[in-house]
């Protein structure tokens, strides 16, 4: 086996910390790789900007998790059947009727409400920050932000939001460790039967909220049943805590281990925008595409991925591809058209339904971080040295911990 193949499967400490070097041996190598990760299945891994392009927009790469239903439950085990009827793992025409579903009611209006509302919650958690000492800003603030906004935008407040935050750290703590597995059931059924009852009171009383956009669904489409509902709720908490999590935790590490953008960024906040696309192409927080399978036999630059094969795009691979980017290991802020071409949040039919409220959240976080804290900087041992996620392949990109001195005069 090629050996950049050997670490990318076996997620060695060196790549999980700075996979690129590997990512480059690839493309130039080996850049439709085929692979056998942890789960058995053969895999084959997509590093070149093109050729990523080219396999997402592709009908003849499916997504449907009916295809590969073994290897969800060894993901996702019994929350198999609550995502069974969800936009992420699905083809047309379930896709289609579901997302158009989750789009109408994904308006621009919607995201653009919720400024206030992610601007109070990100403020209050940095007031809770300690400046006298060391913080870690992934638990502090990077962790609980995406899921409060997510319930916001569900109309879940309140004490019921405190519940929902509680079950759901359960469920993302106790997943991938079968010792905590009674937790884990105890804290799906609490989720399950609380987003049905929400579900339940939002038919009684509509709102002109998000989750009532969704219930009273276009006319011209089949209702979501209250499966799809609930299913619905699930795949927005899973698509977009931990993703939007790590990406502000990867945007802060590149901000403070690049001071002369650091700079920049402070001296016209107008490249903030810009800046953000930059980073999410130079660290990306979904690392690799979710599992796609070949519907037939689907030949790409001369190779034949067999039809059944798992297909896994790289996107923080094909964001560093110098064919598409010059010189794309150096982070530079005034790149510009970034927006449309990197890959960060997928692309095609199941480009990231919540691109919009992530950079809102981005855009907001950043901001205040930077107006309060101008002065922050890393609390590591050196500035190359992050705690990077551990994980098996594929993987999410980002920091397990990231402490930092917000006013280090302090
Ligand atoms: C899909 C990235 C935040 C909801 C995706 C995909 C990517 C992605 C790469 C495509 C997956 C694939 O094709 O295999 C990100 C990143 C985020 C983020 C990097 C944060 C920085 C969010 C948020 C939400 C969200 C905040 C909603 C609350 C979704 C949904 C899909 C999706 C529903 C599935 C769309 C479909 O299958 O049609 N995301 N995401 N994401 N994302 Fe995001």
């Amino acid at each position: 086996m090629h050996e950049a193949v050997a670490a990318a499967t076996k997620s060695t400490p060196e790549y999980r910390q700075c996979p690129y070097p590997v990512y480059r041996t690839l493309r130039e190598q080996a850049p439709i790789a085929r692979l056998t990760p942890g789960h058995g299945v053969d895999t084959y891994l997509i590093t070149r900007y093109e050729d990523a392009h080219a396999i997402l927009a592709d009908p003849r790469i499916g997504k449907d998790m009916h295809e590969g239903i073994d290897l969800y439950h060894a993901l996702f085990g019994d929350l198999c059947e609550a995502l069974d009827d969800n936009l992420l793992f699905a083809d047309p025409p379930r896709h289609t009727r579901l997302r158009h579903i989750a789009k109408t009611a994904f308006t621009p209006r919607h995201i653009h409400a919720l400024r206030p509302h992610i601007e109070e919650l990100a403020h209050g958690l940095l007031d809770r920050c300690p400046t006298d000492r060391p913080v870690d800003l992934m638990q502090a603030f990077a962790l609980p932000l995406p899921v409060m906004v997510i319930c916001e935008l569900l109309g879940i407040v309140g004490q019921e939001r405190t519940e929902v935050l509680k079950w759901f750290a359960v469920v993302t703590r106790s997943r991938f460790n079968k010792d905590l597995k009674g937790d884990l059931e105890e804290a799906e059924i609490w989720l399950r039967d609380y987003f049905a009852r929400h579900i339940h009171r939002t038919r009684q009383q509509p709102t002109d909220d998000f989750l009532t956009m969704l219930v009273e669904t276009p006319h011209e489409e089949e209702p979501l049943t209250d499966d799809e509902l609930v299913s619905m709720i699930w795949v927005l908490l899973f698509a977009g805590h931990k993703t939007t999590t790590l990406q502000i935790g990867n945007c802060v590490f590149s901000l403070l281990t690049h001071p002369d953008q650091l700079r920049a960024v402070q001296e016209n906040r107008e490249l903030l925008p810009q800046a953000i696309e930059e980073m999410q192409r130079f660290e990306g927080s979904v690392e690799t595409s979710t599992f796609r399978y070949a519907l037939e036999d689907v030949e790409i630059g001369g190779t034949v991925i067999p039809k059944g094969a798992v297909v896994q795009i790289a996107l923080n691979s094909a964001n560093r591809d110098p064919e598409k980017f010059p010189d794309p290991d150096t982070l530079d802020f005034t790149r510009e058209g970034l927006q449309s071409s990197h890959l960060g949040f997928g692309y095609g039919a199941h480009y990231c339904l919540g691109a919009p409220l992530a950079r809102l959240e981005l855009e907001i976080c950043l901001t205040a971080l930077l107006d309060r804290f101008p002065d922050m900087v890393l609390a590591m041992p050196t500035p190359a040295e992050g705690d990077w996620l551990k994980g098996p392949f594929p993987a999410f990109r980002g920091l397990e911990r990231l402490p930092v001195a917000l006013d280090p005069s302090r």
